[in-house]
């Protein structure tokens, strides 16, 4: 089974349970396609065979994490900065599973979260000027010492804030259309399952 592993503090608990499952050999046969560079090591810590999507282009199931997500299963995803790979990762997914707290549902997408999206440095300033035409808040995501955040592709991360998003297609169609733009993080008819776990205990939520 070809499974894509995504990035972030939750996916980091389902590579590691999917490296124990392997030692144990209750699972076998896995190859694991990783959403971004540190989660590749995850997994070679873990002892999960990798591989790329160039020599498995179609994956059978995605495990990942997500930051927001509403009724109809819409999302914000690149908290942790892969979106990029995670949403290219997902696209070649026959099915992609979502694991998130409680915290983190809300009525509708930017609700909680700003949408981060993935420019060119050559780009960031006219394409932060154009997101605000769009009614963005635009800020180049840093690192802890002042320098830009750079993705795994050397790209930045404008984190948009919009505001509670009453039609996210059209939003990320507008946003995509500017020259610079890489990709943004509203994941929309993606998701097929987002496990949501709160006090009451998991909730399995299907599209
Ligand atoms: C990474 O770019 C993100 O999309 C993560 O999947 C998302 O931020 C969830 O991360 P945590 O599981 O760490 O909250």
């Amino acid at each position: 089974m070809l499974v894509g592993l995504g990035h972030g503090t939750t996916a980091g608990f389902a590579i590691a349970r999917i490296g124990e499952l392997l030692r144990a050999r209750t699972l076998n046969n896995i190859v694991g396609i990783p959403c971004s560079r540190i989660t590749e090591a995850e997994a070679r810590r873990s002892g999960i065979p990798t591989g790329i999507l160039e020599s498995h282009p179609e994956i059978d199931l995605t495990i990942d994490g997500a930051d927001e997500v509403d009724p109809q299963l819409n999302m914000i995803k690149g908290g942790g900065g892969a979106l990029l790979r995670e949403k290219v990762v997902a696209e070649a997914s026959k099915r992609c599973i979502y694991i998130i707290d409680e915290s983190k549902l809300s009525p509708r997408v930017g609700t909680l979260r700003s949408v981060p999206v993935e420019v060119i440095p050559f780009a960031w300033k006219p394409v932060s000027r154009y997101l605000q035409s769009l009614g963005a808040t635009s800020v180049v995501r840093r690192e802890v010492v002042g320098r830009p955040f750079l993705t795994d592709e050397e790209k930045f991360i404008l984190d948009c804030t919009f505001g509670a998003l009453n039609d996210p297609g059209d939003l990320g169609g507008a946003v995509r259309r500017r020259a610079g733009v890489i990709e943004h993080g509203l994941f929309l008819g993606l998701a097929t399952d987002v496990i949501v776990s709160g006090p009451s205990g998991l909730r399995h939520m299907t599209r």
